[in-house]
């Protein structure tokens, strides 16, 4: 018998799969979102599109390469046979429209958060999205260090959790860069744009909530700008979270159990590390367990094109009823607070 040798015939060099990134908007959060996006291995920042031909293309030309495309608007850009998912990045009261977009174009979509005004709206915009895949981007929710502290909470490593405390807050100028989170007709407050990351982490550390108590002040636009809420769980621990627009608050969160306390400094949504004290004993720190691409936006953006190259409809990490769910405590905070938007009528 001869001797088996390798095959002559040169193989084909294996390209890693690819997912080809399409930006709509050109905000303080879509240039993030791009910046991270070269941390990401497989992401291309292949097209962004906005109102503006000016902005789309001033957007590329900083944060992409000579390949990426500017669209003069966001219908060029879903249209863009050479994007395979749409980031949507306007604002809260315009998601379900512009997701929408992408959706009638057949492309899946990551939208940012809130998803929508209200749950209804969200129901809607799901609905919309059929089999297309679809997730809040929650990216907390894709933090290593995050989905590790749940995972070892949820496995009962760090003991029973009996009261969590959560806060994000910061003084929010009145200038024209932040002129949407103070235009109700935008869908401003502190509660949809910061509150949703303490309610957000008191969900998925504790499980689904009972009851939501909430209290708070207005601004004279009727918009929500300092927020308490009190929360019981269905597991009977309880919440205490806090949201502001006009103070430089903590940004840090903590969970006692019946063993000991997890502690998260700022910013928590992000964390750089925790710290377990179990009871009468010292200080642990815990580390994320596996890298941090970017400043967290990256692990998202990878944890969505999985999400895609697996066929998946929806993320596993934030599922479309927790979405609805979360939107639908809001609702019933905000008619406690007295806050309405034009979309609620
Ligand atoms: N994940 C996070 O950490 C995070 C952080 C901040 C914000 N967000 C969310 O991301 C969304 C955008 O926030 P942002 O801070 O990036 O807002 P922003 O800086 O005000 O940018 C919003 C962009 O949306 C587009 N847009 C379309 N219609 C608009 C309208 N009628 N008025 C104003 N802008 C309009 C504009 O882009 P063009 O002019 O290019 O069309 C604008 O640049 C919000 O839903 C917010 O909650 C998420």
């Amino acid at each position: 018998m001869g001797l088996v040798t390798a095959p002559t015939t040169p193989t084909t060099p294996r390209t890693p799969p690819t997912t080809r990134w399409g930006i709509l908007a050109t905000g303080k959060i879509a240039r993030a979102f791009a910046t991270n996006l070269h941390e990401v291995p497989g992401a291309v920042f292949a097209a962004v599109g906005s109102r503006s031909e000016g902005s789309a293309a001033a957007f590329a030309r900083d944060l992409g390469d000579e390949a990426t495309r500017a669209h003069p608007s966001y219908d060029a850009l879903v249209a863009d046979p050479d994007v395979d998912v749409v980031y949507v990045a306007s604002p809260h009261s315009l998601h379900l429209e512009h997701a929408r977009l992408a959706f009638a174009a057949g492309k899946p979509v990551l939208c940012e958060k809130p998803l929508t005004l209200n749950r209804e709206d969200g129901q809607r915009l799901f609905a919309s999205a059929g089999d297309l895949f679809c997730m809040e981007a929650m990216w907390m929710a894709c933090h290593p260090l995050i989905r590790d502290l749940r995972r070892r909470l949820l496995a009962g490593e760090l003991g029973t959790p009996r009261q969590l405390h959560a806060d994000l807050g910061f003084v929010v100028p009145r200038d024209d860069e932040s002129a949407r989170v103070w235009d109700p007709a935008l869908g401003a407050g502190a509660l949809l744009d910061m509150g949703i990351y303490p309610l957000t982490f008191a969900r998925i550390m504790l499980g689904p909530f009972a009851e939501v108590m909430a209290t708070g002040d207005l601004a004279e636009s009727g918009i929500d700008i300092d927020v308490v809420v009190a929360a019981r769980h269905e597991s009977g621990a309880v919440s205490a979270l806090t949201t502001s627009m006009t103070a430089t608050s903590p940004r840090t969160a903590s969970i006692a159990t019946d063993e000991g306390t997890l502690e998260l400094p700022r910013p928590f949504h992000h964390p750089p590390y925790a710290v377990w004290t179990p009871t009468g004993g010292d200080p642990q720190p815990i580390e994320p367990p596996s890298p941090v691409l970017g400043t967290g936006l990256g692990n998202e953006a990878a944890h969505v094109q999985d999400c895609i190259r697996d066929g998946l409809t929806e993320s596993p990490l934030v599922p479309r009823a927790q979405t609805l769910e979360l939107l639908g405590v809001m609702d019933d905070l905000r008619r406690q607070l007295g806050v309405r938007y034009a979309a609620d009528a």
